[in-house]
């Protein structure tokens, strides 16, 4: 009996030391982190101090009709909501996009194709570069789209667009102002995918015109609908009259956009004070995140800075490039990014450091969606080199068919580049092997980076039609997945 008991106490003061144990560690991580946080002035709300507009404003109400409106699209069979749906991340779910002549247009993500007897049909998608999230769009301040074509000149922080110095477009040349260019950046670049053949624009509409004229005859179908003055009334309850012109529908399509504000997330409580938000898992993840190789971390804050985690800057990663590129290269199956649009050598194969928030439904990952789990491409992010050797070319790994003709080759210069600005010592990544643990730490790290709206259909109802009717012009897009469920 007393064997026993002593025995039993011998176990209870074990299983409290152990306890007391973990508990000093827990404290003993909270303290590193949260040094860590101060030392990078972080808040956690990436939208402090911008001034959003709420989806329930009339401006984002007209934007949200617009955004799923396949009267965008040439052919009336694409819409800004084809590549960047609410339920899927804000995005299509794909490596990359299929958009127009899809063989069914109303059904998006995995399993959505183009049809077969399209024109340009080659087995895979007809866009070259993953569609990135919408989600929190009003939080770039200096470029949009991954090579940052449309651009802010002023470059001043929390400038959000336009700062007086106006804003760069595909339709100006680099570091020149776009006289045309909306009141911020997702105004502006709203103003191109209609423009854009593979998009939205359709190969046989307004065959050789300027995106302007494209613009026009869009503008014009919108004002002669069968109804007539459909879109016109709409019009008139936003702007007190009932001009259509492009430059009314870039503002109210930047306003829906601009209204998708997703940064509730429990990092953000964490920082806050609840230290329970986080798991000690993800503790672990964010203080690798935020220290340097050199201090025994994985670096990953030297691009991805600040509460929305980008520098807004361009680096070569080398992630693989798949599918039907930019036309660039000996190939021309190749995608030269940064490079494209700068003409700087160090840029060639550069990209825009992608933001990491609700990155956990935003995959698959990269420019071109190579990567299908978060895992992947964080062991990409910390060892490019070791990846790419990893990295399955076959693309068996993705969930559809993907271009890869000359994916191997392309890579691999892409990844000459990046060694090449490594041995300069431009490159701003220092390579580090993880092991399985501090990857599984950083992925639990960046899931706690996940606003829960993000995931919840009925948070995300007030950015979708509620109807599933014809919306304003019989041509509303209402999605539906491969198993012609609603999305
Ligand atoms: C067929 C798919 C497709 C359609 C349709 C489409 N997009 Fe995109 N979108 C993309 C792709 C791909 C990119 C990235 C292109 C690049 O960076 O070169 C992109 C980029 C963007 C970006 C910039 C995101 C960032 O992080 O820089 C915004 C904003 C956006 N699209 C909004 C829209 C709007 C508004 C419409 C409708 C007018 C639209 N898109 C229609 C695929 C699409
Ligand atoms: C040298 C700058 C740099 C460093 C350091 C860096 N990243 Fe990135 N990250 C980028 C760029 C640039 C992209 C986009 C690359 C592309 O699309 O080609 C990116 C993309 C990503 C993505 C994909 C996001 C998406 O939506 O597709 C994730 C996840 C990511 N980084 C995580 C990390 C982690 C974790 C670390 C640390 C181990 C890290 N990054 C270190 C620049 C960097």
């Amino acid at each position: 009996m007393f064997q026993q008991n002593s025995l039993r106490l011998a176990i209870l003061l074990a299983i409290g030391s152990l306890a007391a144990c973990n508990q000093s560690d827990s404290v003993d991580l909270d303290n590193q982190l949260q040094s860590l946080i101060s030392q990078q002035n972080l808040t956690g709300d990436p939208s402090r101090g911008r001034n959003l507009p709420s989806i329930n404003t009339p401006l984002a109400q007209l934007g949200k009709k617009l955004f799923f409106s396949k009267a965008l699209g040439g052919d009336k069979d694409s819409a800004c909501v084809s590549c960047h749906h609410p339920s899927l991340g804000g995005g299509d779910g794909l490596p990359l996009p299929t958009g127009v002549m899809a063989a069914n247009p109303d059904q998006l993500g995995p399993g959505r194709m183009q049809f077969s007897n399209a024109d340009h049909y080659d087995g895979g998608p007809n866009v070259p570069r993953n569609a990135p999230s919408t989600f929190n769009i009003g939080m770039w301040d200096n470029t949009l789209f991954l090579d940052g074509r449309t651009e802010s000149l002023g470059k001043t922080a929390k400038a959000n667009g336009d700062d007086g110095k106006g804003i760069r477009t595909p339709d100006s040349l680099f570091g020149i102002a776009d006289p045309l260019a909306g009141t911020n950046l997702a105004a502006t670049q709203s103003r191109f995918p209609s423009t854009s053949i593979e998009e939205m624009r359709g190969y046989i509409f307004e065959l050789n015109q300027s995106n302007e004229a494209v613009r026009t005859a869009l503008v014009k179908r919108l004002s002669d609908q069968a109804i007539p003055n459909t879109w016109g009334t709409e019009f008139e309850r936003v702007f007190g009259d009932s001009t259509l012109s492009y430059a009314r529908i870039a503002e109210a399509l930047g306003a829906y956009e601009r209204s998708q504000v997703f940064i509730n997330t429990p990092w953000k409580r964490y920082i806050e004070g609840d230290r329970t938000a986080l798991s000690d898992s993800a503790k672990q993840g964010a203080t690798l995140f935020f220290t340097s190789v050199a201090q025994g971390g994985a670096g990953c804050n030297s691009c991805h800075t600040g509460d929305f985690f980008t520098d807004e800057k361009f680096h070569v990663l080398a992630i693989p490039q798949i599918g039907r590129g930019k036309a660039d290269g000996v190939t021309l199956d190749d995608d030269f990014g940064r490079y494209r649009e700068s003409k700087q050598a160090d840029d060639k194969y550069a990209f825009r450091t992608l933001s990491l928030i609700n990155v956990e439904v935003t995959g698959p990952y990269g420019h071109d969606g190579a990567y299908k789990s978060l895992e992947d491409t964080i062991r990409h992010n910390a060892n490019p080199e070791a990846a790419v050797a990893a990295y399955d070319f076959s693309l068996s790994n993705l969930d559809s068919y993907v271009q890869h003709n000359n994916a191997v080759a392309n890579t691999q210069a892409a990844l000459a580049q990046f060694k090449s600005l490594q041995s300069r010592g431009v490159s701003k990544l220092t390579p580090v092997n993880l092991s399985d643990l501090q990857v599984t730490q950083l992925a639990d790290f960046l899931r706690s980076l996940t606003d829960p709206c993000v995931k919840d259909r009925s948070c995300l109802a007030a950015w979708i039609p509620e109807n599933r009717d014809g919306g304003v012009d019989g041509l509303q897009l209402n999605a539906v997945d491969a198993k012609g469920n609603p999305l």
